[in-house]
């Protein structure tokens, strides 16, 4: 079993497979003009995402989750989990998505071998919607996305809401009341300082106990157990239905004491934190011709060196940041 610097197991790869991404969510990546995308040879194919996962496994690597950008947006992503699915140890396959392309896409994730999907849903109002994602596009089609998913049987389908003051903080019932009525596990998330594009400030942060408070003049409920020490969620269950929801409170509660994430990036960058300002670069090894031997040593070390614990030292670290990745390379 491999453990970092703070005791934390490796578990969790997370991959993202594009930096584009068809939404401009304000609170992720600023409008045109401001960012350059990467370019198709710079990305890693899907065979080296795959070996660098087959690397992973027996470090204890069992869960992979598909981000971006949009991961939908990447050609032939069914491709992707077509080829990690048969990888030995590796046992839950899920993926993020703004939900856009998902109608279309959605039998081929799941023929492909796709456990598990969740889906950004952050308004409910169509006009809104068009502001919040900086395109002119229709909030209906990710609505029908979500319901083709569930149909197609995806379950647990989660959706993923970030709270932004003054943005669509008066919607956190409404929301909660459609994934009630649509049976969906609904995780609202604090709106985080990732990269340095986003304009955060702690005044647009809702914190976890005021959504709360606000789910409470609607609905009763109950806390629920920790599941696992790496959880992002705080989870609980609505005392009507037995329903699952969580809240995502990495600003005021963090979690990084059981943190057992590392990311991949679509250029091929190992980041051991959301919060880095650099990553390893795996792709320039892949590319070398290293053996697997030399890849796992690589990759071994990385984590046993692992020390970040950004969310807990925030206002400590804030004061000198530097350079720090955006979320839409490094992945959700
Ligand atoms: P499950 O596999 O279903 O447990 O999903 P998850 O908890 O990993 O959640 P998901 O991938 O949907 O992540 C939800 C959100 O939580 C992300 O979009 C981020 O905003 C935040 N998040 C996930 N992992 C981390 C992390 O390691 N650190 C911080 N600070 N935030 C994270
Ligand atoms: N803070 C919290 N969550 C964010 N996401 C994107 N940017 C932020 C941020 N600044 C969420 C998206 C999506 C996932 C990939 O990350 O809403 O659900
Ligand atoms: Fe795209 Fe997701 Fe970022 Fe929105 S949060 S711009 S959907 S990658
Ligand atoms: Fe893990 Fe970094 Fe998030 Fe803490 S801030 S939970 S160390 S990714």
């Amino acid at each position: 079993m491999l453990r970092d610097r703070l005791g934390r197991e490796l578990k969790d790869i997370r991959i993202s497979v594009t930096d584009r991404c068809n939404f401009r969510c304000f609170f992720c990546m600023p409008a045109d003009g401001e960012v350059t995308f990467l370019h198709r040879k710079d990305l890693l194919t899907y065979e080296e995402i795959a070996r660098v996962v087959r690397v992973l496994t027996p470090l204890g690597v069992r869960k992979a989750r598909i981000t971006g950008g949009e991961p939908l947006m990447r050609a032939h992503i069914e491709n992707l989990i077509g080829m990690l699915a048969p990888v030995d140890g590796l046992r839950d396959i899920a993926l993020t998505t703004n939900g856009y392309r998902l109608e279309e896409k959605v039998e081929l994730l799941k023929t492909a071998g796709l456990n598990r999907l969740t889906v950004s849903l952050i308004t409910l109002k169509p006009d809104r919607f068009k502001r919040m994602v900086g395109r002119n596009l229709s909030l209906e089609k990710v609505i029908r996305g979500i319901k083709s998913a569930k149909s197609m049987g995806l379950e647990p389908l989660k959706i993923n809401t970030v709270v932004v003051r003054g943005a669509n903080d008066d919607e956190i019932l409404d929301i909660a009341e459609f994934c009630r009525e649509n049976d969906l596990i609904l995780r609202f998330i604090e709106f985080m300082d990732v990269g340095t594009l986003n304009g955060w400030n702690l005044d647009k942060v809702v914190p976890a106990r005021e959504i709360l408070s606000t789910l409470a003049k609607r609905y009763s409920f109950e806390e629920l157990e920790r599941k696992d020490s790496s959880e992002t969620a705080l989870r609980f269950r609505f005392r009507d239905t037995g329903q699952e929801f969580g809240i995502i409170a990495s600003v005021t509660q963090p979690f990084c004491r059981g943190c057992s994430r590392l990311r991949l990036s679509a250029d091929g960058k190992l980041f051991t934190c959301l919060f880095a300002n650099d990553g390893f670069d795996v792709k320039e090894l892949l590319r070398s011709g290293a053996t697997d031997e030399e890849l796992l040593s690589y990759i071994k070390d990385i984590w046993t060196e692992r020390e970040d614990r950004y969310s807990e030292l925030r206002f400590e670290l804030r004061k000198d940041r530097g350079k720090r990745v955006e979320m839409f390379r490094v992945g959700g």
